[in-house]
């Protein structure tokens, strides 16, 4: 089997899981219990907020755990939203932001506040002088993600951080859930407020992530309920999910260089085979490095519709993506490669390889050696 397709979830650590287990065995007590039990998980819930504060050079009380990106985005805006409405009810995102942020907008704005969704360039890349054109003295939030899912775009979100900082009443949140593990994170320097995480996509376990919310910086809870995580996320803590994921986080930051370098020589390798390969088209930021994640590539072949290949090789045990897994099974062409100025049939026939370090170079070769044999056969039968 390859596994080419780490953007949508990655195999958990081993560890990690070992972890996961041994937390849900032993440390079974409710951490809001005030006997011996709780107290013993409280402290390991204190722990893995200091391990994950450390990751990202914050501080632990700026640290919410949720059950994943889709919550922590959906409590960044509403949230935002909804603790600043008086102070303005404007908010700018991007056009290719992850569905759990593009849909949050389009729900704010039925709630009566004003999105803009400002647009991109062809590699998929904000322009930071977009982002002030759109500002209003009534804008609350910029959203900007770090990493795109699909196009595997890296957003110039210091830039952005640097213009915000001119504009005090306006917040900053990153969605940086595909960019940790592969790419520094760094909060404070981007000049962020806040900043999603998700533990399944850096080989962690699935429903457990978290919100960076900056100090001082108040939000009205999404979930509320028994007063957890300060009141800021109510609901009983997911102990062994978030020990699992300071841990996952801990041990892709301390390899994320090398890690980052071997994706890189995954990337240009693949890079260099697709671009020789006849009428495959390359998609998004691939030729320019400095704005390009080591781990996503995205390419089309026009005239064969992206499902078709997905399942030709599917049947040579090699898996990847049409688009971001949360939307691959509405079969229409993704919002973010037409956002990109992608045509229809182009974006219609996107495919989406994304690595983790543990993806070797001969996959590469094995999958590359496929693809030639696949793709002519593709095209012949598609053509009678
Ligand atoms: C950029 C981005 N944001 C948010 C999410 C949602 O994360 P989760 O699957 O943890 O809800 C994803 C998942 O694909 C993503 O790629």
């Amino acid at each position: 089997m390859i596994y080419f397709d780490n953007s949508a979830t990655t195999l958990p650590n081993p560890e990690v899981v070992k972890v996961y287990g041994e937390v849900a065995q032993q440390y079974f007590g409710n951490p809001s219990s005030l006997h011996k039990l709780g107290s013993k998980a409280a402290r390991l819930l204190a722990q893995s907020r200091q391990v994950a504060a450390e990751s990202l050079g914050v501080l632990p009380d700026e640290i919410i755990f949720t059950s994943g990106g889709t919550e922590s985005n959906n409590a960044a805006l509403k949230g935002v939203a909804w603790q600043y409405r008086n102070r303005g009810k404007h908010i700018i995102i991007s056009q290719v932001e992850h569905s759990s942020v593009y849909e949050a907008g389009k729900q704010l704005e039925e709630m009566g506040y004003t999105v803009t969704y400002v647009p991109v360039d062809d590699e998929g890349r904000v322009a930071p002088s977009t982002i002030e054109q759109a500002m209003r003295d009534d804008t609350i939030l910029v959203s900007v993600m770090y990493v795109n899912n699909e196009l595997g775009t890296v957003q110039p979100v210091k830039e952005i951080g640097d213009i915000l900082s001119r504009y005090p009443k306006t917040l900053f949140h990153v969605d940086a859930v595909q960019g940790f593990g592969k790419l520094p994170v760094e909060p404070s320097r981007w000049g962020a407020d806040l900043l999603s995480l998700s533990a399944h996509k850096f080989h962690g376990v699935r429903g457990v992530g978290l919100l960076y919310v900056r100090k001082g910086i108040r939000l009205s809870p999404l979930i509320i309920g028994g007063g957890q995580e300060e009141g800021r996320r109510s609901g009983t803590e997911n102990l062994p999910g978030i020990v699992a994921m300071a841990k996952a986080m801990r041990m892709a930051k301390e390899s994320l260089q090398r890690n980052r370098e071997h994706m890189e020589t995954l990337r240009h390798h693949l890079l260099s085979k697709l671009e020789n390969f006849p009428g495959c088209r390359i998609n998004g930021p691939q030729k320019n490095d400095s704005c390009a994640a080591p781990h996503i590539i995205n390419f089309s072949f026009p005239g064969l519709k992206s499902e078709v290949v997905l399942h030709a090789l599917e049947e040579k045990e090699i898996y990847l993506s049409t688009q971001s897994a949360c939307s691959s099974r509405q079969f229409k062409p993704s919002r973010v490669l037409l956002a990109a100025g992608m045509d229809a049939e182009r974006a219609g026939s996107s495919l989406r390889v994304s690595f983790s370090a543990s993806n070797i170079l001969e996959e590469v070769d094995r999958f590359m050696r496929v693809i030639e044999e696949t793709i002519p056969n593709l095209a012949k039968i598609m053509r009678v």
